[in-house]
């Protein structure tokens, strides 16, 4: 691709910065219009509070999946490992309210959030993301929330913090499939401070413009969109700061299968199938074809370096 230089260009080409910064603005309001429209955002659950966020440049520019894919083909294993078993089951039994969300561990200010000081601490944003899943599906969501980074800051780590363990609900009376030994409860994620921190890495309360429904994660989770699905852990209750690389559900359970970064990788292929391409949810059919999956779900502009020299067939 040929690139002009700024010494090629006449005067008269060049925009004032003011004029483009307005512009991309302009270009940005009127993206977000056409995704609201788009996805019919305004209305996809009646009886959703709506949760607007500005939108970001960091959004990828590609078409939202549907909202009813995104809501009712779901992994939430609490309950259940049927896709369709969170969305029938999950509204009826999880309670949002009251909410807290701990944090402590290597800090020097714990503390207890209630999900209104959680909601406040910073302006939401809308992050158009592709996620892709372990099991080789993927789509793309408008999700809303602000930078895990935040909240990190409200907290202050000590110089001992290198590592964040991330802890889900684990109530058997909300959550039916707890009963079951499928995963080792409660739903546990672990993060290194750089990939906590990194701008993309989302703390995220709602998606489509409303706030998250049951199925989905409420009333609090993670979004980590370089990493499979599954880093993205859901109901968030606690967030501990520590030294040593936390263990997750999946590596407690399958440790020949899943290992601590998780960072999507085509060229590492899961020991039961092959991480090469995925099937993008609402592509169905005999027709539908598989795209190519791309290393680290195609942030490697953003996130490469934060695994620069590191094996990453050894670190899967
Ligand atoms: N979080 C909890 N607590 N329990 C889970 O079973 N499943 C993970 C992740 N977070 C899971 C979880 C997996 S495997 C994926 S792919 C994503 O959530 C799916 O998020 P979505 O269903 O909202 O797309």
């Amino acid at each position: 691709m040929l690139i002009r230089q700024p010494a090629d260009l006449p005067p008269s080409e060049i925009t004032p910065e003011r004029i483009w910064r307005q512009r991309r603005h302009w270009v940005q309001a009127v993206a977000a219009v056409g995704l609201l429209a788009g996805t019919g955002a305004r209305a996809q659950n009646p009886t959703a509070a709506r949760l607007p966020g500005r939108p970001s440049p960091l959004s990828t520019m590609e078409k939202p999946t549907p909202y009813k894919l995104v809501t009712e083909y779901v992994n939430f294993y609490e309950f259940g490992t049927e896709k369709d078993d969170p969305p029938r089951l999950a509204p009826r039994t999880l309670r949002l309210r009251p909410w807290t969300l701990v944090v402590d561990g290597e800090v020097r200010k714990p503390r207890r959030f209630d999900l209104e000081d959680l909601l406040k601490l910073a302006a939401m944003e809308e992050r158009v993301y592709r996620l892709r899943c372990v099991e080789a599906w993927s789509a793309v969501v408008p999700w809303v929330g602000y930078p895990l980074a935040e909240l990190i800051k409200a907290v202050e780590p000590t110089g001992n913090a290198r590592y964040l363990e991330f802890t889900t609900l684990a109530d058997p009376q909300q959550m039916p499939n707890l009963r079951s030994s499928v995963l080792k409860w409660p739903y546990t994620e672990g993060l290194r401070m750089d990939e906590a921190q990194h701008p993309l890495t989302l703390l995220t309360f709602g998606m489509y413009g409303e706030v998250l429904p049951h199925q989905n994660g409420a009333p609090v989770r993670l979004v980590v969109p370089w990493k499979y699905g599954f880093k993205s852990a859901k109901s968030l209750v606690r967030i501990r700061f520590v030294e040593k690389q936390p263990v997750n559900s999946w590596q407690q359970s399958a440790p020949n299968e899943y290992g601590f970064f998780s960072n999507v990788n085509p060229t590492v292929d899961h020991p039961r199938w092959s991480q090469a391409t995925e099937r993008r949810l609402g592509e169905d059919g005999l027709l539908a074809r598989r795209r190519p999956t791309l290393m680290f779900n195609g942030y490697g502009e953003q996130v490469a370096s934060l695994y620069a020299g590191m094996d990453l067939r050894k670190f899967y």
